[in-house]
Order: C-alpha cells, then sequence, then structure tokens
C-alpha cells in the first residue's frame, strides 16, 4: 500500500482530497488510538438490533486499517471490547465474538498481502478458546508483517494493564540479579502490553463522547485527544483525514514551552532492556 495508492482512490478536487494534499508527511502521528463508539446508537437511530450496529462498524473498521496503513502510519490501535463490556447481554457479546472470528478471517488476505503486522492486546484468555485460536494464527501468520502494527484491544481494561504490568515489574525486581535496578517509568512501560511500540500520538473517540473509558490510560498520557460526533458505523477515510488535518494544527510541549529547541516525547520507550 502507498500513499499514491491513497490519492488513487480519492475523488479529484474533493475535500478529502484537499485535506490529503493539506498533510505534512513529516508531521504525521507515529500512533493512532480509536475508541469505536456509537454502533447502538446508530442502530437505534434505524430501529435495528444493537448488534446490527456492530455489523456496520466493521467497514468502518476496514476502511480505517486501510487508510491508516496507505497513510504510512506506524500503529493503528482500536478498542473493540473492554473488561467493561463483558456485563453486556450474552447474545450481543456472542454476536461482537463471531464478527471478530468473521473480521480475521475475511481480512487475513488483505493484511498479508499489505504486511500488516496484526496484535492483541488485552486479557486474550478471557476469550473463547475458538476465538483465541483465530487471533492467534493471524497474530502467528502476519507476525513478520513491517508495515502497519494493528493493534486490536480486546476484554482491555487500562488500570487491569498497568496493575498487571506493576506485579511483573515486582517479580523482575525481586530476582536475585536485578536487586541493583529501580522501578522508573522505562521499566513499567517495558511490561505493558504495548512494550516496544510508541505511545499514541492521537487519540480519536466517536459519537461525541468526552471520556477515556479506561483506554491506554499509561499510553495517552501527551496524546492529542479528538472527539468527533460520528457514530463509529458512518466513520470514513474522510474522518480519519480530518482528524490528522486538525492533530497536525496543534501544538505539542510536553509540558514544556514553545520554541524550546522543539518538543521531545518524554516517555517514549522502545525496545527497553529489562
Ligand atoms: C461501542 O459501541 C462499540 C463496541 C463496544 C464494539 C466495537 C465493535 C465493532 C466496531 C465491531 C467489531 C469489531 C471488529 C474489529 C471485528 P456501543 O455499543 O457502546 O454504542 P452506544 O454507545 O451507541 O450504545
Amino acid at each position: 500500500m502507498s500513499k499514491a495508492d491513497f490519492k488513487g482512490q480519492i475523488p479529484e478536487g474533493s475535500t478529502e482530497a484537499a485535506m490529503l494534499a493539506s498533510l505534512d508527511e513529516n508531521r504525521m502521528p507515529r500512533h493512532v488510538a480509536i475508541i469505536m463508539d456509537g454502533n447502538g446508537r446508530w442502530a437505534r437511530q434505524r430501529r435495528l438490533p444493537r448488534v446490527d450496529g456492530h455489523r456496520a462498524g466493521i467497514s468502518a473498521v476496514r476502511e480505517t486499517v486501510e487508510a491508516a496503513a496507505q497513510l504510512d502510519i506506524e500503529v493503528l490501535t482500536l478498542y473493540a471490547f473492554s473488561r467493561e463490556n463483558w456485563k453486556r447481554p450474552k447474545d450481543e457479546i456472542e454476536t461482537l465474538m463471531e464478527l471478530l472470528k468473521e473480521f480475521v478471517a475475511a481480512e487475513l488476505g488483505t493484511m498479508l498481502k499489505h504486511r500488516i503486522r496484526f496484535n492483541v492486546i488485552g486479557r486474550i484468555h478471557e476469550l473463547d478458546p475458538m476465538v483465541q485460536k483465530c487471533l492467534q494464527e493471524a497474530m502467528t501468520l502476519t507476525a513478520t508483517g513491517d508495515g502497519l502494527l494493528f493493534n486490536i484491544a480486546l476484554s482491555y481494561g487500562g488500570r487491569t494493564e498497568i496493575t498487571e504490568a506493576a506485579a511483573a515489574a515486582h517479580r523482575f525486581l525481586c530476582r536475585p540479579e536485578n536487586q541493583h535496578r529501580e522501578l522508573d517509568e522505562t521499566l513499567l512501560s517495558s511490561f505493558l502490553y504495548t512494550s516496544g511500540q510508541p505511545d499514541p500520538d492521537l487519540l480519536i473517540r466517536t459519537s461525541g463522547e468526552m471520556r477515556v473509558s479506561n483506554f491506554l490510560l499509561w499510553q495517552i498520557a501527551y496524546a492529542e485527544i479528538w472527539v468527533t460526533e460520528v457514530l463509529w458505523p458512518d466513520f470514513r477515510r474522510c474522518d480519519l483525514l480530518e482528524a490528522l488535518v486538525a492533530f497536525q494544527k496543534r501544538e505539542r510541549r510536553y509540558g514544556g514551552l514553545e520554541n524550546e529547541g522543539g518538543p521531545s516525547r518524554p516517555t517514549d520507550v522502545l525496545a527497553p532492556s529489562r
């Protein structure tokens, strides 16, 4: 995939083309994280069952993954199922899991073709064994992908992730050979699900809610947040472009001052040594 392919898909003279042209390739976010919200409301507006909203959300997932890969974004993380979502009716959960399996099976070829690396973050062992098997196969088959890293958050909770990382860091520090080490941000980050990945630069939330909903709590410390009223099933390439254009207009200071030799990211931890 390339930006040229992307350009080729966009009608000349359209708003999308103008947004694409206005993007500065050197200031693209490395990591975009998305809270996909509003499937239920989308269905309700059409007097459809809630699960039809989730089904309609699949096209938005497909288009967003493709656009992110074409725009050379390094990491895309989609929040598909939180630990709190286990409280939903059994039927809805089962449909979501079926949709997930169908999505992975249908998109595997595309992911391989475009060298997308598929990855699950969250408590994968809490999912149905058949779903786990399907996800594991997709992760194994795409493991050598050097294009977009596509994280999908499933049975995910930010506080749980931090708690698990703290416990793992504690076990690590208790080993005799690590007695001289101290707990710091780099060490703790290395035990998160996203270890070795850049933190999100941009967090998008659809459907207008102003919440972070226990998503990537550690990693979004310095993320720019962009909320759109668009409901997830209606989210399209042009909405992603709009978010990217808005992101590039923001001034990122990471707690410092403007014109101090440029911003530096304080918490990015790439391939930390344990
Ligand atoms: C939030 O909408 C969305 C979810 C809990 C699930 C997200 C799932 C999908 C987009 C489809 C499946 C995804 C993949 C990757 C196969 P909501 O139900 O909370 O909406 P509401 O707030 O309007 O009720």
